[in-house]
């Protein structure tokens, strides 16, 4: 497999071969789901999301390169909100 991709399987079922380095908002787009977002700055927390169970910060991150070349997405809900 291209060593610049990953694969990607989204809370919804579907599952993409992303760029490592991409946005994960347009991502998510791409495959129908809209990440919410607030400050688009990192300081807000509306865009977490989880990726292979650690919680990242959609607005401020990218697809990032993983030896196994998958990333499995999940929402992170945060029951205090
Ligand atoms: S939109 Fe506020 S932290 Fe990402």
């Amino acid at each position: 497999m291209n060593r610049n991709l990953t694969e990607i399987n989204w809370p919804n079922g579907q599952s993409s071969l992303s760029k490592i380095g991409e946005d994960w908002l347009k991502e998510a787009f791409k495959v129908g789901i809209e990440i919410p977002t607030g400050c688009l700055n990192g300081s807000c927390g509306a865009c977490e999301i989880e990726v292979n169970g650690k919680t990242v910060r959609a607005c401020i991150s990218s697809i990032p390169n993983s030896t196994s070349h998958k990333l499995k997405v999940e929402f992170s809900y945060d029951p205090y909100w």
